[in-house]
């Protein structure tokens, strides 16, 4: 077979020496040469309330990271900063629908999230404790989270577009004590009640104890005496000066709830020192977020995207964040690119999805306003198929902008491999494992394998920002770290390496499906299927989708008596809709039969793929009659 010629784009010469201190090269072989020292040098530029004994301890597959050091990640993210020359810089622009716009200074967000630290210590939250937030991407949630962390306790963030059962799971899941909330988010023009979503939520939640509410709306909702608190009226009496609590490097900092490949979701743990520094490191060096910059992140802070490249790496480095609630195409589809024009946007990292959906709304869109203060931009989430990476290049980078595609997981917390300014540029490569990082192609034994030959991606080393553990389920943890004989690091995902070292990745090879670049176990949508009374059994797939990268197809097997009906297929989807939230809800969904399953009973997702693609099914040795 005729493989096209592999395109290499090559920066820019104005970028070579402006993005790194140091070439790509150059820092990898710092790296090699001393693990450590490179790590404590990174490290050694932020401010710790007591030093590290050791930079890494290594007892396979557990690694502690800055052994006991002190530190609190909100000094360095506000009290670095306000106390030097960035205390009335820019620390957030945020944009709302219709105009709505809201600055923070530096010191106007460390006044704020000092207030809410001492609200959240009168209702009683001490260090350890989880605090769930539920909030749309307005600065409260940014506010919300360094409190919670200004006062060493654990947050976690469930994005706003998650339905009720979801959210329960997730607030039971860690156990949260309080919950922040919105009475509604803005959307598109209206707005989406989130209050209603979260009191369901509360039943069978027996560890929450109050609801802070932010009421957006005209008339206030009412609240319940005693249990749901007022989020404006809380700040307002709360003490204006917040001790930073000294809190250990391997303290838990958050828990992010990621898809797991059984029904339930999983807690990923981030410890305090290891991912500051990890987060630190990528937005200083992947990012290259500099003084003068303003950035913009496009991915919800709920997902972890948003919390180390929308929130924590960027406040650590000292950056102008850009904060936006505005979707792609609303009020129209040049709404993203007026934006970057008014606020003079720098960097711009977003996701193929949306580059996708841009593309087919045609250049004549970005075309219409001045995107000349772009510099660089990024790619997150899914594989950037070559024909957006060209049309991101040329129609919004103006063929100058060099362009990350960063591969990276929740699980990671930082960037892993991808592609560092001043490096030339493959489409379709994420690029090659970053200083720091180990990653190789292997085969299943974990062996290296010829260049061009698919195998997994595995990363080999520990590095600062890996998860701590998986919440409560430390037997989940050590699977991470148990690909092939030797003990690697899996994420899950098949890969391609090249000559040069430039790896592809080419899609999960378990039950998650990306879709929109949103990760969705088959099995949290099946569990949610069955559960309606007309369901006996329900499979999930990811069908390939030219805009969504993949999208959901069910195939669901109904009870005796019970007919097919296209009301019945409506039904289903809106049950999905209100137990998952809209991005679970299956594009499409065909009654059937049967299933085909191994002779044990588990579905074999990867028969009803090919079937669905008009693809050989390969080996279905294993399939019952
Ligand atoms: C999975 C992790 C890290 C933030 C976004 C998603 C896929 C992520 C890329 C990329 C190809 C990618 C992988 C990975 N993925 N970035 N640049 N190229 N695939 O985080 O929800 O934890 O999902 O997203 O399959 O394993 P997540």
């Amino acid at each position: 077979m005729h493989k096209p010629e592999q395109k290499v784009y090559y920066p820019d010469p104005c970028y070579r020496d402006s993005a790194l201190i140091h070439d790509y090269n150059e820092l990898y072989h710092e790296f090699e040469k001393d693990p450590d020292a490179f790590w404590r040098r990174i490290a050694s530029d932020l401010l710790w309330f007591k030093q590290w004994d050791n930079v890494k301890v290594w007892n396979h597959p557990y690694a502690s990271w800055f052994t006991g050091a002190e530190l609190n990640i909100t000094y360095n993210c506000l009290e670095r900063h306000v106390n030097n020359d960035r205390r009335n810089k820019v620390a957030i622009f945020w944009a709302g629908e219709n105009g709505r716009e809201r600055i923070f200074t530096y010191y106007q967000l460390y006044k704020d999230v000092m207030r809410m630290g001492n609200a959240l210590k009168s209702l009683g939250v001490r260090k350890g404790d989880r605090v769930c937030i539920y909030l749309p991407g307005i600065p409260e949630l940014v506010v919300s989270m360094l409190a919670c962390a200004r006062i060493g306790a654990v947050h976690t963030v469930v994005f706003a577009g998650y339905g009720a059962k979801a959210l329960n799971e997730r607030i039971t899941g860690a156990g949260a004590k309080i919950v922040i909330t919105a009475d509604a988010s803005v959307r598109r023009g209206g707005s989406i009640p989130l209050k209603p979503i979260v009191e369901e939520a509360l039943i069978n939640a027996p560890t929450v104890e109050r609801v802070i509410i932010l009421r957006t709306q005209e008339p206030k909702v009412g609240l319940l005496d005693e249990f749901e608190l007022d989020y404006e009226e809380l700040i307002a009496q709360a003490d204006r000066y917040c001790e930073p609590v000294p809190v250990n490097s391997e303290d838990p900092l958050f828990i992010l709830y990621t898809s797991g490949t059984t029904g339930a979701p999983k807690g990923i743990v981030h410890a305090a020192g290891g991912y500051m520094v990890g987060a630190y490191y990528t937005t200083k060096y992947v990012l290259t977020l500099r003084e003068n910059d303003v950035y913009w992140c496009t991915a919800d802070p709920g997902w972890i995207t948003g919390h180390t490249y929308g929130i924590y790496g960027p406040l650590l480095v000292g950056g102008t964040i850009f904060l936006s609630e505005y979707t792609p195409d609303y009020p129209d589809a040049g709404i993203w690119w007026k934006l970057i024009e008014d606020y003079g946007v720098t960097i711009f990292y977003t996701a193929p999805t949306a580059i996708r959906m841009f593309m087919r709304m045609g250049e004549e869109w970005p075309d219409k306003y001045d995107l000349s203060s772009l510099r660089l931009l990024g790619s997150v989430g899914e594989p950037l198929n070559p024909e957006a990476f060209e049309w991101f290049y040329k129609h919004i980078g103006k063929n100058k902008c060099p362009i990350l595609d960063t591969w990276w997981q929740t699980e990671t917390g930082m960037h892993m491999v991808t592609t560092m300014v001043g490096l030339p540029m493959k489409p379709g490569f994420a690029g090659k494992p970053i200083p720091g990082v180990i990653a190789t192609v292997v085969n299943e034994e974990g062996d290296p394998i010829p260049p061009g030959t698919t195998g997994y991606l595995a990363i080999k080393e520990p590095w600062p920002s890996m998860m701590k553990t998986v919440y409560q389920n430390d037997e989940r943890y050590r699977q991470y770290w148990s690909f092939g004989k030797y003990g690697y690091y899996s994420s899950n995902d098949l890969a391609v390496m090249d000559e040069d070292g430039y790896i592809m990745l080419l899609g999960r090879s378990d039950d998650i499906i990306i879709v929109a670049g949103h990760n969705v176990g088959t099995a949290e949508i099946e569990s949610a299927l069955v559960s309606h009374s007309a369901v006996a059994e329900a499979a999930a797939i990811g069908k390939p989708d030219p805009l969504k990268g993949n999208i959901i197809k069910a195939f669901v097997i109904l009870r005796n008596g019970v007919e097919p009906t296209q009301k019945l297929i409506h039904d289903l989807k809106y049950h999905v809709r209100i137990m998952l939230g809209p991005i679970s809800v299956p594009a499409e969904l065909d009654f059937v039969d049967s299933l085909p399953k191994t002779r044990s009973g588990k579905i074999m997702r990867r028969v009803l793929k090919a079937k669905e693609m008009g693809m050989d099914p390969g080996d279905i040795s294993t399939l019952d009659e």
